[in-house]
């Protein structure tokens, strides 16, 4: 699914394609780093990975992977051996040594010559194999939400500071530059003060099943999906959640999944503590029409839809609306781009951009909009420390 609707630059007041290459090719050229040192000490040996759970989002990273020349996935575990000779069937047709398969994640991070990990699983699993990963020495690639909850958040990141591995969470919206963008212009004052945020989350290719369905398993839609718009408007606000409002249903699809209970229709009111007030709407049940995601942010002078870079104004301002990126780079694979952040940090030992502090936050926003809506009565921060 792209998510990225595009629509054609104006010609009048907008950043020029000039300006948007300008910005992709820098986080490019950090992308390409001086040549990595393995823990053997040689100049040549590239980072060999190992990919941890390759259903829909393993597969969907392990695809690029094999494009990157200096990466080599020498490593596969998941519970299922089909998925695990289905990933190695496509790792060995682009002509890469078969990777070693197991169905268990520790014979993995066992393995001296695997130096980073990309890990996939169900969000119930996070805390777990994270905490194992950063045990074994290995730089982490964890895939959103961090954790399940807080306290794990809490302790994932003392594991962490007491560490030096790397640890990048997958907010591919955060090295994408067609966000990055916006937020930049957001952050620069191009939309004036900010006054509100707007997120619709409206899906007709659904619902999932299995471990999606499971509140205690996935932490809900506010925390499984929404955790995508959270973070960015916590990027974007430069602010933290304050308290939220809401309600919901989780009364659907129920007899497609017996023991289904999360929210797959909720609508919420979150503040920030600059004073932003974000309406979110979240539904599975969207005709086919209505199949749309988007997240807005409107300030006084003018507002943005992130997803589309659209930039529009408020008449007395008198300046054309805009485009933040051309038609060209409305298809750029944002899962590649933050795979190359997160190796570029492997390189050079810098931080990444979307590092755990970064996850704690985005899952607070989700944990304080999930309480309101289960409570159905107003929230703060401290009903969910
Ligand atoms: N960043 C994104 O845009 C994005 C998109 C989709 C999913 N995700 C995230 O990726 C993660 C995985 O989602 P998915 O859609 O791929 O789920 P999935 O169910 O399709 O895949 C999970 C895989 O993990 C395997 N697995 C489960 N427990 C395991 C264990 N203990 N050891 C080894 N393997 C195990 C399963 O067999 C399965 O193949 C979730 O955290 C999800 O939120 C992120």
């Amino acid at each position: 699914m792209n998510e990225y609707r595009h629509a054609k630059s104006s010609p009048a007041g907008g950043i020029s394609r000039r300006t948007f290459l300008a910005s992709a090719s820098a986080v490019a050229v950090g992308s390409v780093a001086a040549p990595y040192l393995s823990r053997a000490g040689s100049t040549d040996k590239g980072i060999n990975v190992g990919l941890i759970g390759v259903g829909t989002r393993g597969m969907m990273h392990l695809k690029p992977l094999l494009t990157l020349s200096d990466i080599r996935v020498t490593a596969i575990c998941d519970l299922k051996q089909d998925r695990i000779e289905a990933a190695q069937k496509l790792v060995t047709d682009v002509g890469q040594p078969k990777p070693l398969g197991t169905t268990e994640w520790k014979k993995l991070l066992d393995l001296k010559e695997v130096d980073a990990v990309i890990s996939c699983l169900p969000v119930d699993e996070h805390f777990r194999n994270y905490m194992d990963v950063l045990a074994a020495g290995k730089d982490l690639y964890a895939e959103k939400p961090m954790c399940i909850t807080l306290a794990q958040c809490d302790k994932l990141i003392a594991a962490h500071k007491k560490s030096d591995r790397m640890v990048h969470l997958g907010f591919q919206r955060r090295t994408d530059p067609r966000f990055a963008d916006s937020v930049k212009l957001v952050h620069a004052g191009e939309i004036g003060e900010l006054v509100e945020g707007r997120i619709n989350w409206s899906i007709s290719w659904g619902p999932l099943y299995d471990w999606f369905g499971k509140r205690e398993r996935s932490g809900d839609w506010m925390v499984e999906q929404a955790v995508h718009n959270w973070d960015l408007l916590n990027w974007a606000t430069q602010s933290r959640p304050k308290c939220a409002m809401g309600m919901g249903m989780d009364k659907f699809f129920r007899d497609k999944q017996t023991d289904r209970n999360v929210h797959d229709y909720y609508a919420g009111v979150l503040e920030y503590e600059n004073g932003v007030v974000v309406n979110i709407i979240h539904s599975w049940l969207a005709p086919g029409r209505f199949n749309k995601e988007f997240t807005w942010l409107i300030g006084t002078k003018g507002g943005v839809d992130f997803n589309s870079g659209l930039f529009s104004y408020r008449p007395e301002i008198k300046k054309d609306e805009h485009f933040v990126f051309d038609e060209q780079k409305s298809d750029v694979d944002s899962t590649k781009l933050a795979q190359e952040a997160f190796f570029n940090s492997v390189r050079t030992r810098k931080p990444s951009l979307a590092g755990p502090e970064v996850g704690r936050q985005a899952l607070a926003a989700c944990l304080l909009m999930r309480e309101a809506v289960y409570r159905r009565q107003p929230v703060t921060m401290k009903d969910i420390s």
